[in-house]
């Protein structure tokens, strides 16, 4: 009788309360090949219409490899499509809950920011936590900041680390992608070596500028990637007929135009409408708050290894495209010294595909930064979402080589083409941002 209500209460366990927590066992991702626009044609269909499949990077160009997870009722469906038109697929991984175990979720003790050891990742409560202590631990030159709310009632909350009045400023956006697991504690990386080192570029960097940093700007997604799908890529507002909304499809720049969907049950809905979304509409006041005095933006995705300049609609090389190509490239030389990781560099649409509504289009069109860079960090094609945690650490100490290099030029070189874009503010911008206040 006993071992009977044990076994009820396991059942129970197992299939109820505990386990919320989707699990991929069996789950495949494939790396599709394509030859030919046809055969890109399939893809994108099925990427438009078949939410079984998790196309972890869309086809967007035939000589470029496309990485779909299928679960174990559908593989087989995914491979007679693939084997009708001819494509030629290999399996990168075979049961995709396997590496999801591999990618050790650390607790972070409270008050001891050194519990947080970059070989390990972290939940939403952890890395606020975190941050309350970083800044209680230096109260002098970091305060805590709210960017915005979430749908979920939550508050985007970042870091502001200064040395004094009078400087402009540098924005780091992380975790807008919930699954891109490696943004957030990459970016909390660069708050702790802005802190506490000793290296002396790296102090210049933390002293020259103003930094606002918000390690996961889409927390109600973060957490739900944590806790119940771990590919859960958009925010967590609930439509008749989906949940979510792609945040980096939904700012006010180029909305809807490209890479975007219609569809609430799509990965990339861009939602009702350009800033619809809380987040978006409430990190965009704050950043155009301290807008004309930012320096700087980068935002930090995964995975690919790349480094992405506005715009996502077309390649032309528009506003200061030449200087941001040439500071970006040396920028990651200066990544690649430590362990020889190679990045590429170039236009969202050149390199990556296109894809617009998204905050580095919107800070570079809207508030005319001079320098804005997506990062697409580790890998290429091994584990892609699923970077091991062992990588946290190298990440981390290459992509701050990275930032050091691009302050370092910037203020060598002087970033002169703010003026050059500024200039054209009209009576039309201006008016455009009057709207933008009452969307
Ligand atoms: N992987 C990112 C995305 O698809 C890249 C963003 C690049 N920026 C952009 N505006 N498309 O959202
Ligand atoms: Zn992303």
């Amino acid at each position: 009788m006993k071992s009977l209500i044990y076994a009820l209460l396991l059942a129970y366990l197992s299939n109820g309360v505990l386990s919320e927590k989707f699990r991929y066992d069996n789950y495949t991702v494939f790396r599709i090949h394509m030859e030919n626009e046809e055969q890109m044609k399939v893809l994108k269909d099925l990427q438009d219409t078949d939410f079984r499949f998790d196309f972890w990077t869309p086809p967007e160009h035939p000589s470029k490899l496309v990485q779909v997870m299928a679960g174990p009722e559908d593989k087989d469906d995914l491979q007679k499509l693939l084997t009708e038109h001819n494509m030629i697929a290999e399996i990168s991984m075979n049961n995709v809950q396997e590496f999801i175990d591999k990618q050790t979720i650390k607790r972070y003790t409270r008050n001891e920011i050194g519990s947080m050891t970059w070989n390990a990742y972290y939940s939403l409560e952890d890395i606020y936590a975190w941050l309350d202590d970083v800044v209680a631990q230096y109260p002098d030159v970091a305060t805590k900041v709210i960017g915005g709310q979430t749908y979920e009632g939550r508050e985007i909350v970042g870091i502001k680390i200064s040395h004094g009045p009078g400087k402009k400023n540098i924005f780091i956006e992380g975790g807008i992608h919930a699954r891109e697991w490696i943004s957030p504690p990459t970016v909390c990386f660069i708050i702790h070596e802005l802190l506490t080192s000793p290296v002396p570029e790296n102090m210049a960097a933390a002293r020259d500028f103003d930094w606002h940093i918000f390690p996961v700007v889409n927390p109600d997604g973060y957490k739900f990637s944590f806790e119940s799908q771990r590919f859960w890529r958009k925010n967590r507002r609930v439509f008749s007929n989906g949940i979510g909304v792609d945040l980096n499809r939904n700012w006010n720049s180029n909305w809807l135009v490209h890479g975007a969907s219609t569809n609430p049950s799509s990965d990339i809905y861009a939602g009702t409408g350009p800033f619809s979304e809380i987040e978006t509409r409430s990190l965009s006041r704050y950043m155009r708050a301290i807008g004309d005095q930012m320096q700087m933006f980068l935002t930090f995705h995964s995975y690919g290894q790349m480094l992405l300049l506005p715009f996502g609609n077309t390649s032309e090389p528009l506003a200061n495209y030449n200087e941001a190509m040439n500071i970006g490239r040396r920028a990651m030389g200066a990544l690649s010294v430590r362990y020889g990781t190679e990045y590429v560099t170039g236009n969202i649409v050149e390199v990556l595909y296109e894809a617009t509504g998204g905050t580095d289009e919107w800070v570079k069109e809207h508030l005319h930064v001079p320098i804005v860079y997506c990062y697409e960090l580790r890998d290429q094609l091994q584990y892609g979402f699923l970077l091991p945690p062992e990588q946290i650490l190298p990440t981390g100490l290459e992509t701050m080589d990275s930032v050091v290099d691009l302050i370092h030029q910037m203020k060598r070189f002087g970033t002169m083409a703010s003026a050059g874009v500024a200039g054209k503010a009209s009576m039309m911008m201006l008016l455009g941002i009057v709207m933008e206040y009452f969307l």
